[in-house]
């Protein structure tokens, strides 16, 4: 989602919806804005793109309030509908807010809030927060405490913006895990998810942190911690990114922000699906189905490739037989149903035709399906039985990077919840693989900037191999697989996955030093394996890059060293430096990384 604030002289309503033309990008299902305009807070907002919601301010007087706060909505909780949509008042219709993230115990503070007397007219979370903001700001209270007394109240990530009618020219803003800054102008102040949200009328910018809190009017502005509300100092930063970067972040391609963004996603992945306490997984929308005997994984791209790494996790930790097939091919079998089984369809876009069509098929069938899904409202998740939504954020680059991310997230999730509830899992290995889920976004996010360095090391000294075999084993393979893809897919240069085991069965005869291979040699209990396939490619005088943990020990032409992370959690280090090859790969070859040729981000025709 993007949000935006405004405090000036301008009229605020026009300013507030150019920044939200300029944040669409992230998010586009619905959108809304909030003024307080002669002593009513005024609450605009409409389902579907920004285009309806400047219908319906259509003959509204949008050209007195100088300050306002709006949000285009990328769905998380509830559906894309107006009542769903930005901003939420509170029940007096006093204070509005806008809010990106996600309060994860917000149905616990809905019913001590229901039980003091206020009506909730939304399905949201974010509702929650403004409503709890209202009750705590009692006569002796300001605004800016009962703002920091509910925020620490509050469990989740949040970017949040506040108005109140007492106090018209006035927003107060913070944040928890979730971007927000400050623009700083003359006479005017902006607060915004994202820079190009006001990169049109200001440069100065105030990143905020975790834990702070901003408030402003047209001529000044403080940051507070939001906890204890003493003051701090800020610097003001500069910023000379024209709008183009700006809406990627800084990052030459919307591919490498993506890329980047993967410690955020895991975060968000793992937000309200963990019961921390009693270290398990908890996905209340699957606990009134019936354990699945079997499960059917349809799927294409990258996505198949996540579905291929699912099923070591939910045949080992689960114990439930998988298959997992391309939706191309499983819609044109006649495969054998059976009503105890279940289909799982897992697409980012929920759009994609061969996928949607094996759903369908199934359905006919009386196959429950589940649907793993990143778009909130797409036609996986409206006719999939159940839908897990997979809260990647919108992803841009037509290669997909983080919503793979997010799918193997959620595989992984789906196989403890099983395991558990089957009682194949020891609980000790569910609380131990949790703990590591917790701790990667951190280990992920000092790492990334490192496996770019390499990446760009290394790709100058491969980018005239015209082929490319990228080698693994067990739950490498499909990572193998992944790797090949992305190097395809945007440098155009020939390449093929191959089970390490299977190369003695053909593919060995192309080996040669033009043609390189990358080898999947993590540590586990398959790596000896890998490593005497590995010995056969140079006795070929095949060049071998090896992924590696420390302690790798056969002499390749380049190790590629990441950190350890739980057992089958290293994927989570490992793509990102497949992702990066590919990249770093594609921009020295100087190729359009995040629209390659002849490929489309959503294939929605057959
Ligand atoms: C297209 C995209 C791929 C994606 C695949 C499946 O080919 O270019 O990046 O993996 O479709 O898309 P889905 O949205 O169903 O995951």
């Amino acid at each position: 989602c993007g949000i935006i604030g405004y405090a000036g002289h301008r009229p605020a309503v026009p300013v507030i919806i150019e920044g939200l033309k300029r944040m669409e990008y992230r998010g586009y299902d619905s959108a809304g804005v909030a003024f307080a305009q002669q002593n009513e807070l005024q609450v605009i907002r409409a389902e579907g793109k920004l285009g309806e919601l400047e219908n319906r301010l259509n003959g509204h007087d949008v050209f007195h309030a100088t300050t306002a706060i709006g949000h285009t909505r990328w769905a998380t909780h509830g559906l894309p509908v107006e009542r769903n949509a930005h901003p939420h008042c509170d029940s007096s219709g006093c204070l509005a807010l806008v809010h990106n993230g996600i309060i994860e115990n917000y149905q616990s503070l809905r019913e001590m809030l229901k039980s003091k007397g206020r009506t909730f007219l939304s399905d949201t979370d974010s509702e929650v927060l403004v409503q709890l903001i209202a009750e705590l700001r009692t006569p002796g209270t300001s605004l800016r405490q009962a703002f920091s007394q509910a925020l620490s109240r509050v469990e989740g990530t949040y970017a949040v913006a506040l108005i109140d009618l007492d106090e018209p020219n006035r927003i107060w803003a913070a944040r928890k895990s979730s971007p927000l800054l400050l623009g700083v102008g003359v006479g005017e102040n902006f607060v915004a998810s994202d820079i190009p949200a006001f990169l049109g009328y200001t440069r100065d910018v105030v990143f905020l942190e975790d834990n702070e809190l901003v408030e402003l009017d047209p001529f000044a502005w403080q940051v507070f911690n939001a906890s204890t509300l003493e003051p701090l100092e800020k610097k003001v930063n500069h910023i000379t990114w024209d709008f183009q970067s700006a809406q990627k972040g800084g990052y030459r391609h919307f591919m490498l922000k993506e890329i980047f963004e993967q410690p955020t996603v895991i975060t968000n992945c793992l937000a309200g699906r963990l019961d921390l306490k009693n270290r398990t997984v908890s996905l209340p929308e699957l606990d009134a189905l019936e354990i699945p005997e079997q499960i059917q994984i349809v799927a294409c791209g990258t996505s198949y490739h996540a579905g291929l790494w699912g099923q070591h996790l939910l045949e080992s930790w689960a114990q439930i037989p998988v298959r997992v097939e391309i939706a191309s091919e499983f819609r044109y079998r006649n495969p054998i149903f059976k009503s105890e089984d279940m289909i799982l369809a897992i697409s980012q876009s929920g759009e994609t035709a061969d996928t949607l069509a094996s759903m369908r098929l199934a359905k006919e069938h009386g196959v429950k399906v589940l649907g793993l899904c990143n778009v909130v409202g797409s036609s996986v998740a409206r006719e999939a039985d159940t839908t897990i939504l997979t809260q990647a954020g919108p992803e841009i680059s037509v290669a997909s990077t983080k919503a793979m991310c997010s799918q193997l997230i959620l595989l992984t999730l789906l196989a403890l919840y099983w395991g558990r509830r089957k009682q194949t899992l020891p609980a000790n290995v569910e609380s131990s693989i949790i703990t590591g889920l917790l701790d990667l976004p951190q280990i992920l996010e000092a790492e990334l900037p490192l496996l770019r360095s390499r990446a760009q090391e290394l790709a100058p000294a491969y980018s005239t191999a015209r082929s490319f075999f990228y080698l693994g084993r067990g739950m490498s393979f499909p990572l193998a697989l992944e790797g090949a893809l992305k190097l395809k897919e945007i440098s155009y240069i020939h390449a093929e996955g191959y089970a390490a085991g299977e190369m003695k069965h053909g593919p060995i005869a192309l080996i040669e030093p033009e043609f390189p291979t990358f080898a999947l040699a993590l540590n586990d209990a398959l790596l000896p394996k890998t490593v005497s396939n590995l010995v056969e490619v140079q006795a070929r005088n095949g060049k071998v890059i090896a992924l590696c943990h420390s302690g790798f020990d056969l002499e390749v032409d380049h190790t590629w060293e990441i950190p350890n992370a739980q057992g089958p959690l290293s994927t989570f280090l490992a793509l990102p430096a497949l992702q990066l090859f590919a990249y770093e790969m594609a921009v020295y070859l100087g190729k359009d990384v995040d629209q390659p040729r002849n490929l489309a981000k959503s294939v929605t025709v057959e």
